[in-house]
């Protein structure tokens, strides 16, 4: 069985006060929840991280960054290490964020050598995969998910796979409130498993967790985890509310 991991990625909001309280109200309304029955993270902005570490502390919320360079450090202006992050506290990485690779302009391979460089780092990894609108509308959906997948997890082995999280997150569902399907978010995440499973093995597929991310919100993340392949959630906009993001990780279990 996969425990249910749900992820609050705080994209570039809060200040430092809000992160803080945001961060302490979670703490506070998921009460036990967490203990055993799922595993819950927040992905501040960088510049917070070390605040809400401060404020997650003797709690089982784990802290996670919006994105890691893959050098290990020197003449970077503006990035940021794996080993930095570490240092502030931070669990998980997303690499690979729908943001990351339509506004900044991150390609496959800076996304691959991220994973490495997180996994290396001994960060945990949530690589994050999706197709555009007009991907889906002409029927690319499953090429693109395979070429993120095949490319964001090259020279990756068996062995270091059990680090990472995927997230499937159609890039037209976030931030839109326009959520897949249950069925098409279970259609796609089948097919991920499908991919692991030839690209490692079947036993390795059935270990590694793979989130939905898009438009998730208290009304539909229960229906999104009874989903098969749906292991867990990775929530925008609705994890920057405290008792929706509670809400959610309530409605997981
Ligand atoms: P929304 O939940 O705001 O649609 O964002 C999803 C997302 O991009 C999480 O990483």
């Amino acid at each position: 069985m996969r425990k249910p991991f749900i992820a609050g990625n705080w994209k570039m909001n809060t200040d430092s006060r809000g992160a803080v309280k945001l961060a302490e109200s979670i703490v506070r309304d998921c009460g036990d929840t967490t203990d055993s029955k799922v595993d819950v993270a927040v992905c501040p902005p960088f510049v917070y991280l070390q605040a809400v570490a401060g404020a997650l502390s003797s709690s089982p919320v784990a802290l996670g960054s919006q994105d890691v360079y893959f050098e290990q450090k020197g003449a970077f202006t503006g990035e940021i290490s794996a080993a930095m992050l570490k240092d502030v506290g931070c669990t998980y990485a997303l690499c690979g964020h729908s943001e990351r690779r339509h506004v900044i302009g991150e390609a496959d391979e800076l996304i691959n050598k991220k994973v490495h460089a997180a996994v290396s780092g001994g960060l945990l990894p949530i690589l994050c995969v999706g197709e555009l609108i007009e991907e889906r509308k002409t029927n690319k959906t499953a090429e693109v998910v395979t070429r993120q997948m095949k490319k964001g997890l090259a020279g990756i082995s068996e062995a270091k796979m059990p680090a990472i999280t995927i997230a499937y997150e159609p890039v037209w569902a976030i931030g839109t409130g326009l959520t897949a399907t249950p069925q098409q978010a279970q259609e796609v995440h089948a097919l991920i498993r499908k991919l692991l499973a030839g690209m490692f093995s079947e036993k390795l597929a059935e270990e590694i967790r793979i989130q939905y991310g898009g438009s998730v919100k208290p009304d539909n993340a229960a229906e999104l985890m009874n989903q098969q392949d749906v292991d867990g959630l990775l929530v925008g906009g609705a994890s920057l509310k405290a008792d929706d993001f509670v809400t959610i990780i309530k409605a997981s279990v």
